[in-house]
């Protein structure tokens, strides 16, 4: 099942491969990601993709690389855990992107935030195997274990007291992309509803910014392009729906867990935009991710943007935003868009969400000692 990593591989390790986001995630990758890499483009530098999948279900993970392997795309597959040679060393080795959804999802009556003990564990023992074996100048790690708003600060605090110097805080990433597509869902559905939206094909796209759960969670649907005639109850509706969008499926789903198809969807779509980077398609992308706005080290601004923003959030050091990322991480943040936020978002959405994310971020700082 495994293939040699050569200078013409990208390297995606998973997480939580064995999980309900996991397995749906890597099928995606495993049956779509090799389309994104055009044949024949001399702007390619790399044009093969590796999947390596890890989890301690170490029956689970093998039987789902073993399952996807049987797939017919080009994408190479290993699968590791604690019972193979070598157990993550081999998942992480060589890696240029880590996605990291391990840890436990939410039951109905609790919030993210009831996930945070266990789930910190598991993310800083995850750090200590990627600051062992992972070249640490390159690696992008994608967060998707939950909350996001604390474990980034957790994983950044972790990287930054092993070796100041590596940098790697600007290339860790908190996921919040699910968000942006119930947005854009919630709103289509509601103009099919409402009887304005003719055009059914057309998806609406709409930032969200801020962070991921409850308040924290700042869909801007005034900077949508589609339907700017929404009424204030009818925005005050759609933002309570992103928000409570967690909670919708978690009851749905009774006790079986939280989202994991619209997860795996949103992922993809991350990971996509990576695959651009990784092959040398593109030197910068731009997307929405929940960063570190500061350079914790040299108590700096992390990138053009981030002071802008930071002095418009009350000094919060972290938070998700439309940025662009070049192969060294963050690159600049498009911080005007606060600039456009009505008085809505203002003064309702972001002044609710800024004492709560600080106290998020607050509990992930200090998990780990100074
Ligand atoms: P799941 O329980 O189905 O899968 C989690 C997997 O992690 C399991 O297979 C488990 O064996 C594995 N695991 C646990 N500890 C591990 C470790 N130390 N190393 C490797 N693997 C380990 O859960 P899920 O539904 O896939 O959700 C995973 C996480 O993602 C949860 O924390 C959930 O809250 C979060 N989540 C985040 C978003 C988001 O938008 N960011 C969306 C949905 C879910
Ligand atoms: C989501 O938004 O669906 C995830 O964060 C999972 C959860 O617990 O709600």
């Amino acid at each position: 099942m495994y293939t040699a990593i050569t200078d013409s591989t990208i390297k995606i390790s998973i997480i939580g491969a064995a999980g309900g986001i996991g397995q749906s995630l890597t099928l995606l990758l495993k049956t779509q990601i090799h389309n994104l890499i055009p044949i024949g483009s001399n702007k390619v530098k790399k044009n093969h993709i590796h999947l390596a999948l890890y989890d301690i279900n170490s029956d689970a993970v093998n039987g789902v690389a073993t399952d996807l392997s049987h797939i017919d795309t080009p994408v190479s597959l290993s699968s590791h855990s604690p019972n193979t040679e070598n157990g993550i060393k081999d998942c992480l080795k060589d890696t240029d992107l880590i996605i990291i959804s391990a840890g436990l999802p939410r039951k109905p009556g609790m919030t993210r935030e009831d996930l945070f003990n266990k789930n910190a564990s598991i993310i800083s023992s995850l750090t200590d195997s990627i600051i062992e074996h992972c070249d640490l100048s390159k690696i992008f790690i994608l967060v998707i274990s939950n909350p996001v708003n604390s474990l980034v600060p957790v994983i950044t605090k972790k990287f930054i007291k092993f070796d100041p110097t590596a940098d790697v805080e600007r290339r860790v990433m908190g996921v919040t992309k699910l968000d942006i597509v119930r947005a854009s869902t919630f709103l289509h559905q509601f103009g099919i509803n409402e009887g304005f939206e003719k055009r059914s094909s057309i998806m609406p796209s709409v930032p969200v910014i801020g962070g991921h759960s409850g308040e924290t969670i700042i869909p801007l649907f005034s900077q949508s392009k589609i339907h700017p005639q929404l009424t204030n109850e009818q925005v005050d509706y759609l933002t309570k729906r992103v928000q409570c969008g967690g909670d919708e499926v978690v009851k749905a789903k009774n006790g079986q867990g939280s989202a994991t198809l619209s997860m795996a969807l949103a992922g993809y779509k991350v990971v996509a935009k990576f695959i651009s980077l990784l092959s040398g398609q593109e030197d910068i992308i731009k997307a929405i991710f929940y960063i570190s706005l500061l350079d914790h080290t040299k108590n700096e601004p992390i990138c053009p943007g981030a002071k802008e923003l930071m002095d418009t959030v009350d000094g919060l050091d972290f938070f998700s935003i439309p940025l662009t990322i070049s192969a060294k991480g963050v690159h600049s943040i498009k911080y005007w868009i606060m600039d456009e936020m009505n008085d809505y978002e203002k003064d309702e959405l972001l002044s609710a969400c800024i004492p709560k994310l600080r106290e998020n971020i607050k509990t992930g700082w200090d998990f780990i000692q100074d």
